[in-house]
């Protein structure tokens, strides 16, 4: 299995956005670069029980956590039967169904499998798993044809790192946002100066309007983080969008909040205090959306 982060808090929050502007804005086509598997059998450790089960078990007391789909998506697969934590293409396939047409690539062979079962199981019929390089791919998709209003998710290991069509994942995000098509690209990072570093790089490469939604693990002083464990104090993870409403960022920042909130003096899994630190901002837009 090749991702190891899977149901951890870094990826409730990249879930609960993409969730939203799924079910705000269905796309016509989606498009995943990175998708690694369908589900994973969930793993009760200390990650997952600070992450996906902690967000499970107290988001009913926050309302936009709780009428949040991704809630309802992720809730049906951990509490169902075979106790699974979904990722990101099931989640989009289980919001999206059968209206909209898929290419999710991965380059490991177990997650092609899954993905390709789950497209089975869920009656898609437009749904192409793709095992190769998912920025060359989706690049060649935007050059090609591509149809209609669609939706790239951008969730990379190494945001530098260049592909075989030349484009490292910053660039291509930048490529999909001067594209007019819908992006989600997902960041991370383990200093807490960082926070919303990869909005300021993804910036100075588009003219078109960016929101993100950043998250910041504090604790006591500031000392550099894990993002491999992600609940470390100075790790931090965001979301940015493009080419999406006003209404959709402003939805997402409610749920950012409402995270922050639901974790608000939280333990942490190494026993320490902590808490989220949520800020968000769309910039080209005369400032607004700061919240
Ligand atoms: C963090 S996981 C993806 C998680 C998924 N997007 C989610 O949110 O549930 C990263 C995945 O990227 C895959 N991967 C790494 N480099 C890749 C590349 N250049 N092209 C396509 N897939 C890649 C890995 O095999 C792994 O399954």
């Amino acid at each position: 299995m090749a991702n190891p982060h899977f149901g951890k808090i870094a990826d409730v929050w990249k879930h609960a956005a993409l969730a939203e502007v799924l079910e705000r804005e269905p796309p016509g086509w989606y498009a995943e670069t990175h998708a690694g598997s369908g589900a994973y059998a969930i793993v009760r450790d200390q990650e997952r029980e600070f992450g996906i089960l902690r967000f499970l078990a107290v988001a009913p007391r926050f309302a936009a956590l709780a009428r949040s789909r991704y809630r309802a998506v992720a809730a049906s697969y951990v509490h169902g039967e075979r106790g699974l934590c979904p990722g990101s293409a099931l989640l989009a396939m289980t919001v999206l169904g059968d209206a909209s047409s898929y290419l999710l690539c991965d380059l490991d062979r177990e997650s092609i499998t899954d993905l390709r079962r789950w497209s089975r199981e869920l009656g898609l019929h437009s749904c192409e798993v793709a095992e190769t390089e998912g920025m060359a791919a989706v690049a060649a998709r935007l050059d090609g044809e591509a149809r209609g209003p669609g939706l790239v998710h951008i969730d990379p290991f190494d945001p530098d790192a260049r592909g075989p069509a030349g484009y490292s994942a910053l660039e291509l995000a930048a490529r999909v946002a001067d594209s007019g098509t819908g992006l989600v690209y997902w960041y991370g990072y383990d200093e807490p100066g960082e926070q919303a570093w990869a909005h300021k790089r993804l910036v100075a490469l588009t003219r078109t309007p960016l929101w993100y939604g950043d998250m910041l693990v504090t604790g006591a002083g500031k000392v550099p983080g894990n993002l491999g464990i992600a609940t470390t104090p100075g790790t931090g993870f965001g979301v940015i969008l493009a080419n999406l409403q006003a209404g959709t960022a402003r939805a997402c920042a409610a749920l950012g909040n409402a995270l922050s909130d639901a974790y608000a003096d939280a333990i942490l899994p190494d026993g320490s205090p902590g808490n989220f630190v949520f800020t968000s901002s769309t910039n080209g837009e005369g400032g607004a959306g700061s919240g």
